[in-house]
């Protein structure tokens, strides 16, 4: 086989494999648009996530999860709403206690922690 047809044979290869590939992951910028991008539908969560866990969800270098960033919620939706909350409530790590917001209800939290893992949260 000549080099010219081995590289069509390689480029098709590659084009029929990319179709049944699974959607590659985002990269970091892409993530931290869609983080930027995104605010609950609903309007009292929408100005709750605008003045407190935005601040830090929508911002890489702040080390929190991003917004929407499904890989990153995933091992933290595994532990569970309820040791979510602890964390929020009583703070975790970079996170100051109450996540910043003075008015959220404990559903509030909840709401805020399923819309920015964008996945269950059980
Ligand atoms: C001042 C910055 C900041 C604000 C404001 C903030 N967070 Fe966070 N949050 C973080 C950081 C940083 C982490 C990651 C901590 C780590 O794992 O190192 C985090 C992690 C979390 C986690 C995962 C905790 C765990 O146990 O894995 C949840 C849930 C969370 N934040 C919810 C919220 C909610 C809800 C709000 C708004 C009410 C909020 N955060 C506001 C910085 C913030």
């Amino acid at each position: 086989m000549t080099p010219i047809r081995t590289l069509a044979l390689g480029a098709i290869l590659a084009a029929l494999s990319a179709c049944q590939a699974p959607a590659p992951p985002k990269s970091p910028a892409e993530l931290a648009a869609q983080a930027a991008a995104m605010t609950p539908a609903d309007p009292r969560l929408a100005d709750l996530y605008a003045h407190a866990c935005k601040a830090c969800h929508a911002v890489a270098a702040s080390g929190a999860p991003l917004a929407g960033d499904r890989a990153a919620w995933a091992p933290r939706a595994q532990k569970g709403m309820a040791a979510l909350m602890g964390s929020v409530v009583s703070g975790y790590k970079g996170m100051p206690a109450g996540g910043q917001c003075f008015s959220c209800t404990g559903q509030d939290y909840q709401a805020l922690i399923r819309f920015m893992a964008d996945q269950p949260v059980n």
